[in-house]
């Protein structure tokens, strides 16, 4: 199958890239920073895998549409680019900042998948999102709510897809020890919002609550491979794996 994956050259998109490309996908990956993208797709490549990158920028609402038209057919999009966002009370922190993470994760994912829908004869999009869609998340407003309306996006258009051959899902794929929460356990800050973070997160992990980066990746591949198509509309977590 043709898989594009936004934000597919770093962190948990690399890892999707990987196991993807490994399982014999045509992978199309995306991001802003075009050393990673030409790094992951030589290294890639070197495996064997059958992959282009190209920049695209989700914070410009053409750019990811744009390139899902010049490619034509595409049987999955994986919405996985995403910004964290500001940390702090939502009333303090920098309010372009946090407009500018729900224009990535939330404009950026729709957009994506308006393009793709538009491309597609049959298939899939899966919006990458997380727990912080589902529970409160004080102090990471932007990113909270941006996933929360991923998973109401997601399923609103399941319910519009119904007469045609495409599924949309949202995955949460568990708290791992790469990309964002990885960072949040390393991070080192005076900021009291960013410690506090930083200590939740690292009491999560010592708490065994982390998903191995593999088998976040694996139910990724399960759900690209159509398995869960009869849940078009739901959110699949790692519990489901
Ligand atoms: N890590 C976790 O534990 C965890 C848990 C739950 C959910 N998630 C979700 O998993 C996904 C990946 O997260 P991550 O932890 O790997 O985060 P990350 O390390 O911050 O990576 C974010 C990815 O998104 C891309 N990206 C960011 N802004 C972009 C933009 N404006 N345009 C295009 N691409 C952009 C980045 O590529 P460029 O820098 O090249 O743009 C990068 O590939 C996100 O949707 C996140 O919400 C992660």
């Amino acid at each position: 199958m043709r898989v594009l994956i936004t934000g597919g050259a770093k962190e948990l998109g690399r890892a999707f890239s990987e196991v993807l490309g490994a399982q014999g996908h045509q992978l199309v990956i995306t991001g802003r920073d075009e050393n990673a993208l030409r790094t992951a797709e030589t290294e890639l490549r070197a495996k064997g895998v059958d992959v282009e990158a190209h920049v695209a920028d989700l914070g410009d609402p053409g750019a990811t549409p744009k390139l899902i038209e010049s490619l034509g057919e595409i049987d999955v999009l994986v919405n996985n680019g995403a910004l964290g966002g500001p940390i702090g009370p939502t009333w303090q922190v920098d309010e372009n900042e946090w407009w500018r993470t729900i224009e990535v994760n939330l404009r950026g994912t729709a957009f994506a998948a308006n393009a793709a829908i538009r491309a597609m004869t049959s298939g899939r999009i899966i919006n990458i999102v997380s727990n912080a869609g589902v529970h409160r998340w004080p102090y990471l407003t932007a990113y909270s709510v941006s996933k929360a309306a991923v998973i109401k996006l997601t399923e609103n258009l399941a319910v519009e897809l119904k007469r045609r051959p495409i599924a949309v899902l949202s995955y949460d794929p568990g708290m791992v020890g790469v990309g964002l929460m990885g960072r949040g356990c390393d991070v080192e800050s005076d900021d009291p919002h960013v410690q506090r973070i930083t200590q939740w997160a690292r009491s999560q992990r010592d708490q065994g609550r982390f998903t191995p980066v593999e088998q976040s990746a694996g139910l990724l591949a399960r759900i690209v491979s159509g398995e869960f198509d009869h849940r078009s509309g739901e959110l699949i977590t790692p519990a489901d794996g």
